[in-house]
């Protein structure tokens, strides 16, 4: 396969002005996308996902920096941008009364599609969402997660090489965001679509993303597949549940004195460390324990989440 860049961005900036005051929205970020990849967009609510994404799809003007998109300048050719990508935005497109065939038609028509073509390419994505039966219905009667997919399948409508979701999965049960994830990697196989995705869900950029860009504050603070940014985080979690005080306070120092331990944060009953290696640190930790005569309840070993590497890049959670 041939690696062609979908998307390359340099110094892509936005300030907004709001009363007289500047917000520094997009700092300067440079990102590369290819084709047919999942890219996922990932960080915390106001770290500027929706501004960089909206510059991406003409939307919004940057205040500074440049992108080709899909193979078109988007401050010399906007037209050309929007005429070869889809755009799913946060809030979603349809009208809760509208039927659902009229607003795929009419969608396809902004493209200069005409209806039997519309009808066809809708259906034929409809299908491939699993949507097969609402041509008919209203958009008000369909589930959150089918009125998602329906969202998507507006998206496509016009065969775009390039797809931009803000936000996919935002209100859905884990169920339907399950399978609104396995639709989007299956459209990516099937029709080769290109996906940039935002999200403020680690487990969403974590199953669905080839590639993830951490975004903070305007400023991309990281980036590389799912299991890169994993290795960045030194070591597993060790959680170790006590009977008492006294016990974790000793079950604390027999800890830190495991190979390559961090120091053992111990809150309550509860003591908690790193270590390079937790399948090999546990049996030895358990020995030692039981040595001492010290009874754990409850021990877990944790590999090193999406959230965690998100914590050691930038101090917070991102569950905050
Ligand atoms: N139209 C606007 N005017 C002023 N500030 C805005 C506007 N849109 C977004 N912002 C601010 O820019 C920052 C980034 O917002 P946004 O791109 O929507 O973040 P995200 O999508 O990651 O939640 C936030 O501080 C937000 O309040
Ligand atoms: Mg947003």
């Amino acid at each position: 396969m041939t690696m062609v860049t979908m998307i390359e961005a340099k110094g892509l900036k936005r300030t907004y002005t709001a009363r007289g005051k500047q917000i520094e929205a997009v700092r300067g970020i440079d990102l590369t996308v290819r084709a047919g990849e999942i890219v996922g967009f990932l960080g915390p609510n106001g770290a500027g996902k929706t501004t960089t994404l909206k510059m991406l799809c003409t939307l919004l003007a940057p205040t500074g920096g440049s992108a080709i998109v899909a193979g078109s300048d988007l401050r010399t050719d906007a037209v050309g941008v929007r005429r070869k990508i889809g755009y799913v935005s946060q809030a979603g497109s349809t009208s809760p009364e509208a039927v659902v065939g009229d607003e795929i038609i009419s969608h396809a028509q902004l493209y200069g599609i005409d209806r039997a073509t519309a009808k066809a390419r809708g259906q034929e994505l409809l299908a491939a969402l699993d949507l097969s039966d609402v041509w008919a219905r209203t958009c008000g009667s369909l589930s959150g997660g089918q009125r998602r997919r329906l969202d998507i399948v507006m998206g496509l409508i016009h065969k775009p090489e390039l797809v931009f979701l803000d936000e996919p999965s935002t209100g859905l049960d884990p169920q339907s965001r399950a399978n609104l994830w396995k639709h989007i990697r299956s459209l990516r196989d099937t029709l080769g679509t290109t996906v940039f995705l935002t999200t403020h869900y680690m487990d969403e950029a974590d199953s669905l993303s080839d590639r993830i860009l951490i975004i903070d504050n305007g400023t991309i603070v990281a980036e590389g597949t799912p299991a890169d940014l994993k290795k960045r985080v030194s070591g597993d979690a060790i959680t170790l549940t006590l009977r008492n005080e006294a016990d974790a306070a000793r079950a604390g120092g027999i800890a830190a004195a495991l190979e390559g331990a961090d120091e053992p944060a111990i809150d309550a009953h509860v003591v908690r460390l790193h270590v390079p290696d937790g399948a090999r640190a546990l049996p030895v930790l358990l020995a030692e324990l039981t040595r001492a005569g010290i009874d754990a309840i409850g021990v877990d070993v944790n590999r090193p989440t999406l959230d965690d590497v998100f914590l050691t890049l930038t101090g917070r959670s991102l569950r905050d």
